[in-house]
């Protein structure tokens, strides 16, 4: 057991120093690289909380909230008090700065998504966005956002998926595994980068999978949505009222 958790803890550290060394340069590349989709995507994710985020008072944390372009999409179209949390301070300082820009008053509070620093039952949503695939342990992430969320609240998890027409999946595959890696590399000097994005995909389960692990971990109404021909999903689970 004290060795798994030593690598654990190794997994994370690697992550952490990965992500920040891309801080400063993971918007441009993230819109340069998916051609501006990844925009859409949040948005789409925003939208899918809004019906439950409209009353007064309501909250949302945004878990591996990076550079906080999800949280600040929340905060814009539902004006809910929303608060972000990442592992990774250089991520998390773009993230206030981009704030401070748009005048949004969002904390972003350092944290491992896989001990939150928020008591159980503190929000009405919960998102993250490219964030579970990252983390040492899907299940462990997954039992995390359901201890935070309010009873019949609502969690959202965009993620990289898995491509549903051959064709189109072999050519995104080529793309993802040769163009990109090389792409990324140049532009943020961080080759390992690139190649670990295409390389953790690969390892995380596609989209019947993932309701299936969302299901397991007590969520219920759990449903997805493929985007992009199945790039990415947007998945949406409930807690229980009870
Ligand atoms: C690909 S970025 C996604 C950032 C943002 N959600 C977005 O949509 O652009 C992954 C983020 O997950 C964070 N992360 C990875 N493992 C984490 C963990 N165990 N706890 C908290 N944050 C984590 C990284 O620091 C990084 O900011």
């Amino acid at each position: 057991m004290p060795e798994k958790n030593a690598n654990l803890s190794d997994h994370a550290r690697r992550v952490r120093e990965m992500f920040a060394g891309i801080a400063n340069r993971y918007d441009l590349l993230n819109h340069l690289l998916s051609g501006n989709t990844d925009k859409r995507w949040r948005r789409l994710v925003a939208e899918s909380l809004q019906d439950i985020l409209a009353g007064d008072g309501a909250r949302a944390l945004d878990v591996a909230c990076g550079t906080g372009d999800l949280a600040l999409a929340l905060a814009k179209l539902t004006g809910a008090h929303i608060v972000g949390t990442d592992f990774c301070r250089p991520m998390l300082e773009v993230a206030a700065r981009k704030a401070a820009t748009n005048v949004s008053e969002i904390p972003f509070v350092e944290g491992d998504a896989l001990s939150l620093p928020f008591a159980d039952e503190s929000f009405d949503a919960v998102s993250i966005a490219f964030g579970l695939r990252n983390l040492s342990s899907v299940e462990g992430g997954l039992k995390e956002l359901w201890r935070v969320l309010k009873p019949a609240g609502r969690v959202a998890v965009l993620e990289f998926s898995r491509p549903v027409v051959p064709g189109f999946r072999a050519l995104f595959q080529f793309y993802f595994t040769r163009v990109l890696p090389k792409l990324g590399g140049m532009i943020s000097g961080s080759r390992g980068a690139y190649e670990y994005l295409p390389d953790s995909v690969s390892r995380f389960p596609d989209q019947k999978q993932l309701a299936v692990m969302m299901r397991e971990a007590g969520l219920e109404e759990v449903e997805y949505q493929n985007l992009t021909g199945g790039i990415a999903a947007l998945h949406l689970g409930t807690r229980p009222r009870s």
